[in-house]
């Protein structure tokens, strides 16, 4: 296996250094969006089937990258795997995304719970990132991954995807202790998840804390904040030089940004409800920005998306420490041609002589 990146963008910009042009991949750049992606969930049978087997994984991983001109690889897994490890049984039901077959109720259920074994119950997600980098054989870095102590908390309390989260919330407020005894098995499970990940050799690594954004201010900072904050620091990622950079990524998060910037983190990712100069000025060059064009603008024209592409790369402004990315994840129908568009913006906008 190589060791050297033909196409290190993404690090470099990651670690704020001059970069020849503005490294850019998409949140679910694989996915039922891509006829081939649809083909091989097919002979698989399911998403799930796909996820836990490790050469489907790589080869799902690596359609995107075949089409289009991405800086950098993403896992081919969900978030969904640490609370599925830990007994819970993940599922799938068409139509209305993932569930829980035991869902987290109760004192009771969580204290039932332990951090999974990562080379066993957990093996073939570590099996699928050594079987991607050999296949990736350095053309791009490999980005690892692991939901939010929050998001994943919101799942397995809820059982599945929620519109109010009036479970998770009525337990926040009813009975802290246990919320936060939860909370911190899930922080430690992170933590071994992603040093799994790295030490498997994922080479970047994004924290996805999609529903951080459904809590006002004061609970992000007691139920959201306190947990990413002690990732950041507690992740084993190696010394200034060759550091893993961690990505915070948070959907509806402007509002914490400084208190970000403080965590210790590499980056943070934004959503498209904050202008990106703003976020620049709010995180004082202290980390890279990820972000952050709206999804729903895959469904404009070619000119449109140039136009987009332009006022996002503008609102960062000069300089590097800028990725690329969307502010939240692909959908089903868009159309690829749209992300080849999107891709070859980025790039051609921002080639520096
Ligand atoms: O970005 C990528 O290309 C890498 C793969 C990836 C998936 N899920 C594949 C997937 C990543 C990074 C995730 C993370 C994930 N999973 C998150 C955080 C990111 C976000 O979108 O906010 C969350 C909340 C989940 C939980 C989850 N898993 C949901 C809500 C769904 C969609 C259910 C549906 O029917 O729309 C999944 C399933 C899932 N994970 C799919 C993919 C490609 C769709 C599976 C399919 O039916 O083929």
């Amino acid at each position: 296996m190589s060791n050297t990146l033909r196409n290190d963008r993404l690090l470099r910009a990651l670690k704020r250094q001059p970069v020849d042009c503005t490294p850019v991949w998409l949140m679910r750049q694989a996915g039922r969006y891509l006829p081939e992606y649809r083909a091989t969930r097919a002979k698989a049978g399911s998403f799930l089937a796909m996820a836990k087997n490790p050469e489907i994984a790589c080869e799902v991983t690596l359609q995107p990258l075949a089409r289009f001109d991405l800086d950098a690889a993403i896992l081919f897994s969900d978030i969904l795997t640490i609370p599925d490890a830990m007994g819970l049984e993940l599922y799938f039901v068409d139509g209305e995304g993932p569930k829980f077959r035991h869902p987290v109720r109760s004192a009771a259920d969580v204290e039932k719970l332990a951090v999974p074994d990562m080379e066993t119950e957990l093996r073939y997600v570590m099996d699928a990132v050594r079987v991607i980098r050999r296949e990736l054989d350095g053309k791009v870095p490999l980005i690892g991954f692991s939901g939010s102590p929050w998001t994943l908390a919101c799942y397995m309390v809820e059982g599945g995807g929620s519109k109010d989260f009036a479970r998770i919330k009525a337990m926040a407020l009813n009975d802290p202790a246990t919320l936060h005894r939860l909370l911190s098995i899930n922080t430690d499970s992170v933590i071994a998840y992603l040093a799994a990940q790295r030490a498997a050799g994922a080479q970047v690594l994004q924290v996805f804390d999609t529903w951080g954004g459904v809590l006002s201010p004061a609970m992000y900072r007691e139920f959201s904040l306190p947990y990413l904050t002690r990732i950041a620091r507690e992740l084993p990622r190696g010394d200034i030089q060759e550091r893993t950079p961690l990505i915070l990524f948070g959907k509806g998060n402007a509002a914490h940004l400084e208190a970000l910037a403080d965590s210790g983190a590499e980056a943070i990712g934004v959503d498209w409800l904050v202008e990106l100069s703003e976020a620049r000025r709010r995180t004082g060059g202290k980390v890279a920005l990820q972000g952050n064009l709206d999804p729903a603008v895959l469904y404009g024209s070619p000119e449109a998306i140039h136009e987009q592409v332009r006022n996002v790369l503008a609102s960062y402004g000069q300089g590097s420490g800028h990725v690329f990315n969307l502010g939240h994840g692909m959908s089903p129908d868009m159309d690829p041609e749209h992300v080849g568009v999107l891709v070859d913006a980025v790039h051609a906008l921002t080639a520096r002589a």
